[in-house]
């Protein structure tokens, strides 16, 4: 009764990742339990996730093939539109969110344009990434995205995206900005599972510095401003005290990202017999919502509907 943070399955959005072919169910070495999924699978695994009581489900595709630019990312039949079509076909009630970023796509795997520098090293292209993020959102509105959520980290892509959803008449599709996304060892499993790893560099020119708390806020606030519907705090439990400020700070909807390193971690331990996975699940995603998050992404958002 007096308990102070309880939580609901309403709060969950399960991650899943999208891959071309048909009947594939194949489990991600770096993330046991999570899958690469054919739609046919997608839509099978959605529906069970639906029947869980969660609201909704947030795409990543991985692409047949990968260019300099990343077009899968934004053609009309590319791997996340495909899926949220058949999503939305399947399962109107499922709220289908898509992740945007072009790493997924490009063949260098950075999230945007690049320039190759001659000492080896590369300088990612800023301004004229941001066309091609608004293009890509535009076409997963069209394919029905209920809300984008532009993981890239590019200056000034939130008012780009907006601009460009608008000019195509998607005035009421939402943006979920992943504003406060730091660059973190923690995505690691995930690299694996999406083929995403820089080949050469890394994301530190584009993501934020661990070590600044008040700069996220900062970012946070520029987001809001060039219209941002909600704020994202990623990495989780790492950032608790980013999540916690921008709690008290802004009054729009908080979602933090329990991400693939997180979730692997708690895995690998459990499976080694150091701790309780199921106790290490609930303390974590109890933490994170107590910390300010409305909205829980998580790999574990099936096993905790399922026990809720
Ligand atoms: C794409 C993206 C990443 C994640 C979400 N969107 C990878 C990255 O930035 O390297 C990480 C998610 C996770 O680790 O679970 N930019």
């Amino acid at each position: 009764m007096v308990r102070e943070t309880r939580l609901s399955r309403e709060m969950l959005v399960q991650p899943l990742f999208v891959v071309p072919g048909k009947g594939v169910k194949q489990e991600i070495s770096s993330l046991p339990r999570q899958f690469h999924l054919s739609l046919d699978k997608l839509v099978e695994e959605a529906r069970a996730i639906h029947g869980l009581g969660i609201p909704a489900v947030l795409l990543f595709g991985i692409p047949e093939s990968k260019d300099a630019q990343g077009s899968g990312a934004w053609a009309a039949d590319g791997i996340v539109q495909m899926a949220t079509r058949a999503l939305k076909r399947a399962l109107p009630g499922l709220q289908v969110i898509t992740d945007l970023c072009l790493c997924e796509y490009t063949s260098h795997g950075h999230c945007g344009l690049i320039q190759p520098l001659g000492d080896g090293s590369v300088e990612v292209l800023n301004d004229p990434t941001l066309d091609l993020l608004a293009r890509t959102a535009v076409a997963q509105a069209e394919a029905g995205s209920d809300l984008i959520a532009p993981s890239d980290m590019m200056d000034g892509r939130v008012a780009a995206i907006r601009g460009g959803l608008d000019h195509a008449g998607h005035t009421a599709t939402p943006i979920l900005s992943y504003a406060a996304k730091f660059a973190s060892a923690f995505y690691g499993p995930f690299r694996e599972a999406a083929g995403s790893t820089p080949q050469a560099g890394d994301r530190t020119g584009y993501q934020m510095d661990m070590a600044n708390g008040r700069e996220a806020l900062r970012e946070m606030q520029l987001d809001l401003d060039e219209g941002a519907d909600m704020l994202m705090v990623k990495p989780a439990l790492p950032y608790l005290d980013v999540l916690r400020m921008a709690r008290e700070r802004f009054d729009v909807p908080l979602a933090a990202y329990q991400v693939s390193g997180e979730y692997a971690q708690i895995l690998a331990a459990a499976r080694a017999g150091w701790l309780d996975e199921s106790r290490a699940m609930w303390e974590s995603l109890t933490a994170i919502h107590r910390a300010g998050a409305d909205v829980l992404i998580t790999y574990f958002a099936r096993d905790a509907a399922a026990a809720l």
